[in-house]
């Protein structure tokens, strides 16, 4: 029998709100909670997620044992303090915060634990998923798990250790392919015979949606650009060009989420009552 056939989320902003409707796709709109702390929370529930119901914080542990939190790291304190008086060893508690290490998480509840980073593609069934299993999560939980996010994503398992590269690689992708696209509208504005912005973002976006089904159809990207690409030619050209300026734009990105750790540290949760800590806490 399932044991995650509910599913409580914490926090609808935007991953909250993202993992809502991905989970929606995967147990049933009906079988999602989630409890918000601003009413504009719970009209963004109501648009996004038809079906699912809001339910005050200290009674989400008795709608559903798989619980994501989506809330910022300074709030996880508060958060798991309302939780815990109905938290059980059976509730797998999910944090979606790279900055939050799982033993910390591990040793303020009782069950097992997980971090799941989602992306924005999973709104819509798309997009990858990340995984990281977590202390006391038993190799059936993660499977079972692995099902769920296969209802709206790709999902892959990864080490705690790669979650920053893999966050900045998955999760900001989109945004930054989009904005590689927006550049090159703005770009052809400085030809001799622009084009209306209109029918330009058209084209561009005709090129991602080829690009993405020439890649689902099992091309690599080195494929797609040796068949485009003639040495000496035009595509050759821009490609030295944007090579070096888009490896630039990753290194911010992942500067940028280094920085952003070191100045958050992670939340002091305490312990859970009755916690023993031990030297290895892992499944
Ligand atoms: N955004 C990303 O791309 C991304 C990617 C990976 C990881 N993360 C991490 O995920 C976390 C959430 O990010 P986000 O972008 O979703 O943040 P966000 O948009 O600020 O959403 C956080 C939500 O938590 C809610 N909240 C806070 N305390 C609560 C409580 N006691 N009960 C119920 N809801 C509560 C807030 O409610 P109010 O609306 O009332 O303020 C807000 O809607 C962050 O720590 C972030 O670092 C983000």
């Amino acid at each position: 029998m399932s044991e995650y056939g509910a599913v409580g989320v914490v926090g609808l902003g935007r991953m909250g709100l993202t993992l809502a409707s991905g989970f929606g796709m995967a147990v049933g709109p009906g079988r999602v909670y989630a409890s918000v702390r601003s009413p504009a929370g719970a009209d963004r529930l109501r648009e996004t997620v038809p079906g699912a119901t809001v339910v005050p914080l200290p009674e989400l542990a008795g709608h559903a044992r798989l619980l994501v939190l989506c809330v910022r790291n300074a709030d996880l304190p508060e958060v798991l303090g309302t939780l815990r008086p109905r938290l059980t060893e059976r509730h797998l508690v999910i944090t979606v915060n790279n900055g939050l290490p799982l033993r910390t998480l591990a040793e303020a509840v009782q069950g097992p634990v997980a971090k799941l980073v989602p992306s924005v593609g999973n709104e819509i069934g798309a997009g990858a998923t990340l995984l990281v299993p977590g202390p006391r999560l038993t190799d059936r939980g993660t499977e079972e798990l692995l099902g769920l996010l296969r209802a709206f994503s790709e999902p892959y398992v990864i080490e705690e250790g790669q979650g920053r590269t893999a966050t900045d690689l998955a999760s900001c992708g989109p945004a930054l392919l989009a904005g590689a696209a927006r550049a090159m509208v703005a770009a052809q504005r400085e030809g001799g015979a622009p084009l209306p912005d209109d029918l330009a973002e058209r084209l561009v976006t005709q090129s991602l949606h080829a690009l993405s089904r020439l890649l689902e159809g099992g091309a690599r990207l080195d494929d797609v650009v040796d068949r485009v690409a003639v040495p000496g030619g035009n595509t050759a050209a821009a490609l030295d060009a944007s090579g070096s300026a888009l490896v630039e734009s990753w290194r911010a990105a992942f500067r940028a989420s280094a920085e952003n750790e070191r100045a958050k540290p992670a939340p002091r949760l305490g312990p859970e009552p009755g916690h023993r800590a031990t030297t290895d806490p892992d499944r």
